[in-house]
């Protein structure tokens, strides 16, 4: 495979005789079925747009886009290869949360900036948010996204690690922190501690970042606690441009192997835990519930492991508490109905207070 990335990136053909050399019969081939009616490849490739109804400068992404590596992670060259690749390509590259450096803005490719619990780029010396820094940073014209990280599929439940001897006068500058000393993020964010604050602090970023697109990435774990979020987003009002879902098999800089082997939901399972039927409720309503798919998972490359949903009206597309439920519940068998009114009690779970 790495030889013909590398003859397509001359231009050359890269074409194979014979067919595949794969067991197509073994457990976990993965394949996409063809449609009966090709029809002609777009003259531009196709485009998602990521914002709601709050967001004043909404963005058309590609459906692949490079997923989140830090600067730290990764080297410099490297930053500077992937958004070269993404200016030429016309996607997008997430800066991951070891903030933005020169590196990511030197090609001019799309930027998603992500921030995490180091609030690395737009922290103050006691490493709280500083928002007067991120709302510079985010202005910058490359930023086309601004995406919170909670935490992260090959290690959730524990913040990133930096080793000292890592922690160049480079790394330093871009990540506001000491030179030479370890950097250890916490697990958890300073600024908000319930969904409603969860909720507030991204419609807060968002307005900092001047209307543009804001949402939150998660390696999904408890139903209850993101259908608490959903919740949340409908009594705040507010809602976030875009979730990214990151799958347990997704990949690091840095974890203990325990954590990359055995704690987080699977992409496919992380996927569903939000979803309520969102297609049936959908048309119920007769619209639209679920926002574009922009980015499903490329396994065992760095280029994906993500969904981005547009968030258009999180009770439709969460089924937080939707009309028709009460009525098809009738129709239920009582096995489908203990299950209903399961969700439903879960969807109405009170929230803590703020
Ligand atoms: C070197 C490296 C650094 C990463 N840094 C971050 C990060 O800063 N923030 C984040 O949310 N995810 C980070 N990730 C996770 C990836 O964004 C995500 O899990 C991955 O794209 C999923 O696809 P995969 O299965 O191909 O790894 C990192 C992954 C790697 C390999």
């Amino acid at each position: 495979m790495r030889s013909i990335v590398y003859e397509r990136a001359k231009g050359t053909d890269a074409e194979e005789p014979y067919g595949t050399e794969r067991d197509v019969y073994q457990p976990g081939y993965e394949f996409l079925i063809p449609s009966m009616a090709p029809c002609p490849v777009p003259e531009t490739p196709p485009r998602v747009r990521i914002g709601g109804p709050d967001c004043s400068r909404p963005y058309d992404m590609a459906l692949l886009n490079v997923s989140a590596m830090s600067f730290g992670s990764l080297s410099s060259n490297a930053i500077l290869a992937l958004n070269g690749g993404a200016a030429a390509g016309g996607f997008a590259h997430d800066t991951g949360e070891g903030g933005l450096s020169e590196y990511h803005l030197r090609s001019g490719g799309d930027l998603v900036w992500e921030i995490g619990t180091g609030y690395f780029g737009c922290r103050t010396q006691d490493g709280e948010f500083d928002p007067g820094e991120f709302a510079d940073k985010a202005a910058h014209d490359h930023v086309k996204c601004v995406s919170l990280k909670l935490s992260q599929g090959a290690k959730p439940g524990i913040g990133g690690v930096l080793p000292g001897a890592k922690v160049n006068a480079e790394i330093a500058r871009v990540r506001d922190v000491p030179e030479g000393r370890a950097v250890i993020s916490s697990p958890y964010h300073q600024v908000f501690s319930t969904p409603r604050e969860l909720v507030r602090f991204i419609a807060r970023m968002r307005e900092l970042s001047g209307g543009k697109p804001t949402g939150f990435e998660l390696c999904p774990g408890s139903r209850l606690q993101f259908l608490a979020v959903c919740k949340a987003m409908l009594e705040e009002g507010a809602a976030p441009d875009f979730i990214i879902v990151d799958g347990a098999e997704g990949g690091t800089g840095a974890a203990p192997l325990e954590f990359a082997d055995h704690v987080g939901t699977p992409l496919t399972e992380g996927l569903l835990t939000g979803r309520a039927r969102p297609q049936a409720v959908a048309r119920e309503q007769g619209r639209a519930a679920v926002g574009p798919v922009v980015v499903v998972a490329v396994e065992d490359h760095p280029v994906a492991g993500l969904l981005l949903l547009h968030v258009p009206d999180p009770g439709v597309l969460f089924g937080a508490s939707h009309p028709g439920s009460s009525h098809s519940r009738a129709r239920m068998s009582p096995a489908r109905r203990v299950i209903f009114d399961r969700k439903k009690s879960a969807c109405s779970a009170t929230l803590p207070a703020g």
